[in-house]
C-alpha cells in the first residue's frame, strides 16, 4: 500500500497542508521538513491514527484524544480534517475524514417520528452502555449510573468534571428515555448516512458531542474491508519522549510532572507507562528505545533452521544465517555479532564482539547502535514483510552525519517493499535522495 496524497485543511499547527508521494519515484523514501513546531510530528500522528484506529473501536478512544482540541468553525456544521489518497496495487482508494456536531445528524433525511433532540452523537457514544442497560432495572441502573459519574458526593474525580445529584437524576432521566428508542434511531442515522456514502466512524465529547464520519466511494461492506486493510498497513516509530497526542490529557501530563504525587490506582503513573500501554492496542506503533533481546535470539534462530530446511530439500546448505551475522555485524561500527550456545547448542542469547575481542551485551551498545539495531529488527522482524506505509519521526536523532545518510539505505535493506515518510532536520539525509523527494510543510501563517 502506498500513501500517494495527504491534505490537511486545518489541523491545530498544520494550515492548507497538501502533500504528494509520487508512486512512480524510486526509492519511496520521502523526508518530511519544516522549522521547529511546523507540525511534522503532528500531521505523521494525524495520518497514523485515522489510518490505523478507525478499524477498531478498541482504539477510538485514541481518535477522541487526537481530536480534543479540533474545531467547527462557528456557523458550520461540519469541518473536513484531512483527505488521502492511498494505493492498494492498482486500485486507488480516496478517503475523506470529517469531524462533525449534532447540527450535521440533524441535517439528514432522519424519520420525523425522531425529533430532531434526541438526534445526536451522544447516542453512538452511550450505544455501548444502553446496550448492557436493556436487561437491567431502572434501580439498579441509577446504581451504576451513579457510582460511574463523578460527582460532588465524593469519588476520584477532577473538581471541573464534579455535576450535582440535581443534575444527576436529570440526565439519568434522560437516559431512561433514550434507551426505548436509541435502536430504531442509531439505525436510521447509519442509513441515512450510507445513502451519502458516508461511515460514522466514532463519536466523542470535547465540550459537545462530536462525530468522525469517512467518506468513501463504494458499499458499507467495502469501506469495513478497507479501512482494515489500510489500518494494518500503516505504521509509527517515534522517540519515547516525543508528545503522542493521541493519549489522554492525563497521560500527556506525566511526563511534566515530577514523581511526587500519590499513586492514583485507575491512572497511568508516568508517561512511559501509558505508551507502553497504548503499544497493547496500537501493535503497529513503536518507540525507538529498546527491543527484547530475544527478537535478535529468534531472528538468529530463525535463519539457522532456513538453512536446515534448506539441506533437508536440497542437500546442501542454505546461506540465511551467515547473511544475517553479516547484516548485524554491518549495524555496528566495528563489532561482530556471535549467538551464545548452550551444551545442545541452543541459542541463549547473543553477544558483541569488538575487535580486541571484548564481549560486549546489548545493555552495553551506545544509543545511537541501539536505536540502528532496533530499527532492524522492528522492520526485519516484527512487521510484516509487505507493502507497508512506516512513518518515522525524528529518525536521526542520536545517529552520527555519516548513519544520518545511509539510513535510507538501511530502511531499503531492511524493509525494501515499504513506503517510508521521515520526519526529519537531517540534511544528510536529504542528501541520499532527489530534492524532488523532500518534501516541505509551509508554516501556518501568524492570525491577525
Ligand atoms: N491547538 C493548536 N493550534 C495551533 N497550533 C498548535 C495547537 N496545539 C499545538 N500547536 C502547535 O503545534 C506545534 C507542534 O507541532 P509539531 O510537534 O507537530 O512540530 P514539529 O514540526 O514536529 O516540530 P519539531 O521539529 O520541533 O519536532 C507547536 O508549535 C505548538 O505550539
Ligand atoms: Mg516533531
Amino acid at each position: 500500500m502506498r500513501l500517494v496524497r495527504v491534505q490537511v485543511p486545518e489541523f491545530r499547527a498544520l494550515k492548507d497542508v497538501d502533500i504528494t508521494f509520487e508512486p512512480n519515484f524510486y526509492p519511496q523514501v520521502f523526508p518530511l521538513g519544516s522549522l521547529n513546531g511546523g507540525g511534522k510530528s503532528t500531521l505523521l500522528q494525524l495520518i497514523f491514527v485515522l489510518l490505523h484506529c478507525t478499524a477498531d473501536e478498541e482504539r477510538h478512544p485514541f481518535i477522541a484524544n487526537m481530536l480534543d482540541k479540533a474545531i467547527i468553525p462557528e456557523g458550520q456544521t461540519s469541518n473536513i480534517l484531512a483527505k488521502f489518497e492511498l494505493l492498494e496495487g492498482d486500485k486507488k482508494i480516496e478517503l475523506e475524514f470529517t469531524l462533525c456536531n449534532d447540527g450535521y445528524l440533524r441535517e439528514l433525511d432522519i424519520d420525523p417520528i425522531f425529533n430532531k433532540e434526541m438526534v445526536s452523537f451522544g447516542i453512538f457514544a452511550r450505544q455501548a452502555w444502553l446496550i448492557k442497560s436493556l436487561g437491567k432495572s431502572e434501580e439498579e441502573l441509577w446504581e451504576e449510573f451513579y457510582h460511574s459519574i463523578p460527582n460532588e458526593s465524593g469519588g476520584d474525580s477532577h473538581p471541573d468534571s464534579e455535576i450535582s445529584i440535581g443534575q444527576m437524576e436529570s440526565e439519568f432521566e434522560y437516559t431512561i428515555k433514550e434507551r426505548e428508542y436509541f435502536q430504531p434511531l442509531i439505525k436510521n442515522i447509519k442509513k441515512s448516512l450510507i445513502a451519502k456514502n458516508q461511515f460514522c466512524i466514532t463519536s466523542f465529547y470535547s465540550k459537545q458531542a462530536l462525530g468522525l464520519i469517512c467518506n468513501f466511494s463504494g458499499s458499507k461492506k467495502d469501506i469495513k474491508e478497507i479501512l482494515t486493510s489500510v489500518s494494518k498497513r500503516i505504521f509509527l516509530s517515534a522517540p519515547s519522549t516525543q508528545i503522542y497526542l493521541f493519549l489522554n490529557q492525563n497521560d500527556k501530563q506525566q511526563l511534566f510532572k515530577r514523581k511526587i504525587n500519590p499513586i492514583i490506582s485507575y491512572r497511568n503513573e508516568n508517561y512511559e507507562q501509558a505508551i507502553e500501554k497504548s503499544k497493547g492496542i496500537l501493535p503497529n506503533f513503536l518507540t525507538y528505545d529498546v527491543f527484547a533481546t530475544d527478537t535478535l535470539v529468534h531472528l538468529i534462530e530463525t535463519a539457522r533452521n532456513q538453512d536446515f530446511k534448506t539441506l533437508v530439500d536440497t542437500g546442501t546448505n542454505g546461506l540465511t544465517y551467515q547473511k544475517t551475522i553479516e547484516e548485524l555485524n554491518a549495524l555496528t561500527r566495528d563489532k561482530t555479532v556471535l549467538p551464545l550456545l548452550d551444551d545442545k547448542a541452543a541459542i541463549i542469547g547473543v553477544v558483541f564482539k569488538t575487535p580486541e575481542g571484548t564481549d560486549i551485551y546489548p545493555e552495553d551498545l551506545s544509543h545511537g547502535e541501539l536505536k540502528r539495531l532496533s530499527l532492524y529488527v522492528w522492520l526485519k522482524l516484527l512487521i510484516p514483510q509487505d507493502e507497508n506505509i512506516i512513518l518515522m519521526d525524528e529518525i536521526e536523532n542520536g545517529l552520527h552525519l555519516d548513519w544520518q545518510y545511509t539510513i535510507v539505505r538501511d530502511l531499503l535493506d531492511w524493509g525494501k517493499t515499504n513506503q517510508y515518510i521521515l520526519a526529519t532536520h537531517s540534511y544528510e539525509l536529504c542528501t541520499a535522495l532527489t530534492p524532488a523527494h523532500v518534501k516541505e510543510i509551509e508554516l501556518k501563517p501568524i492570525a491577525q
